[in-house]
């Protein structure tokens, strides 16, 4: 079964992005043929600063690898080193009535916020089908906001098969929110984000350990001094959510181990399990992103994985839609 998710190298990933998604890459990738994209091309649909954007994509290659993600078992690439996903997308595109992508939610969202926008921006998730569909990916594992840009790639794979025969695999989107919802330290309505969170409410992957001791100490708790989830507790309940999920297990059990204990002390044990959880990511990463070489070699390697079926794929598309073979 090939499974295929991509990242996009923006904003720092922080413990909602490694436990939602890359936690879940690490464990599945020896289960599964998994392909993950750096999808840099997605990144320039709103402007971007090129250096900021170069670094972001090597932070991220580093960042994956050091949590886990093994380059030998699984595909990791960066999107614009394959230059068939814009070439697939363009045939895509073609295909694509206007009003469909017009009408997108996040494209909607989006574009109303800036007087001018892209067309990239509207493009996007014809892109994203690209992705998918080069490497034939049966399964595509997304949050809940990815819904209509998968619902999209299923059509677009679709009407693709009916109009010129069998050629793509219609994947399938799964959304399943494994685990815990990690939410801002200081605003626990609110799930962890690093553009639309507080600074002091978001532990980064990459927070040195007194930075996470902080910002886990600052959490806002509310009235009361049990530790247990309830709904008019979302900040302790949080906190509960963060420990099991950073010790591995159910909230049940870290209920049972700190009912009694108060919040003061509960909170120091919860600094320290999420420090554990991410400081070896923090070293190994810093590791890897002192040796340029190495990565780049690593990149390298997964691209030239990636291309060798991209390649074939957009061979038969090519074929198929009346292109004459070069
Ligand atoms: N649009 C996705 C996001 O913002 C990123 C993405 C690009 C992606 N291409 C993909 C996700 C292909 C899954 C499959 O998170």
């Amino acid at each position: 079964m090939r499974v295929l998710s991509g990242i996009q190298p923006t904003g720092e990933k922080h413990l909602g992005n490694y436990v939602g998604a890359i936690r879940r890459w690490v464990a599945e990738q020896h289960e599964v043929d998994a392909f993950h994209p750096i999808v840099d091309l997605h990144a320039i649909t709103v402007p971007q600063d090129p250096e900021e954007l170069r670094e972001a994509t090597l932070d991220l290659a580093a960042l994956l690898i050091a949590s886990g993600l093994d380059p030998d078992v699984c595909t990791l690439f960066v999107q614009s080193h394959v230059p068939e996903h814009p070439r697939l997308s363009w045939v895509l595109e073609c295909l694509t009535p206007y009003g469909e992508l017009r009408r997108m939610p996040q494209f909607r969202e989006k574009s109303a916020a800036q007087t001018s926008f892209s067309v990239g921006l509207m493009t996007y998730p014809v892109l994203q089908a690209a992705d998918i569909l080069l490497y034939d990916a049966d399964v595509v594992p997304v949050g809940e906001d990815q819904r209509q840009h998968l619902e999209l790639a299923r059509d677009i794979a679709q009407r693709f098969n009916q109009r010129f025969g069998e050629t793509f695999v219609v994947p399938e989107g799964t959304y399943g929110e494994l685990g815990a919802k990690i939410m801002d330290l200081q605003s626990p309505e609110t799930r962890m984000s690093t553009s639309l969170g507080t600074e002091l409410g978001t532990v980064k992957v990459l927070d040195p350990p007194d930075t996470i001791r902080r910002k886990v100490r600052s959490a806002v708790t509310d009235s009361g001094r049990d530790v247990v989830r309830a709904e008019e507790k979302p900040g302790i309940t949080n906190l509960i959510e963060i420990m099991a999920v950073a010790t591995d297990e159910t909230p049940e059990a870290v209920e049972a181990r700190y009912a009694s204990d108060g919040y003061g002390r509960f909170k120091e044990e919860v600094a320290e399990a999420v420090v554990e959880l991410l400081d070896p990511i923090r070293l190994r990463y810093g590791e890897l992103r002192g040796s340029p070489d190495r990565l780049a070699e690593i990149l390298a390697q997964g691209a030239e994985k990636a291309h060798a079926i991209a390649r074939e794929t957009l061979a038969r598309v090519h074929e198929r839609v009346g292109f004459v073979t070069p």
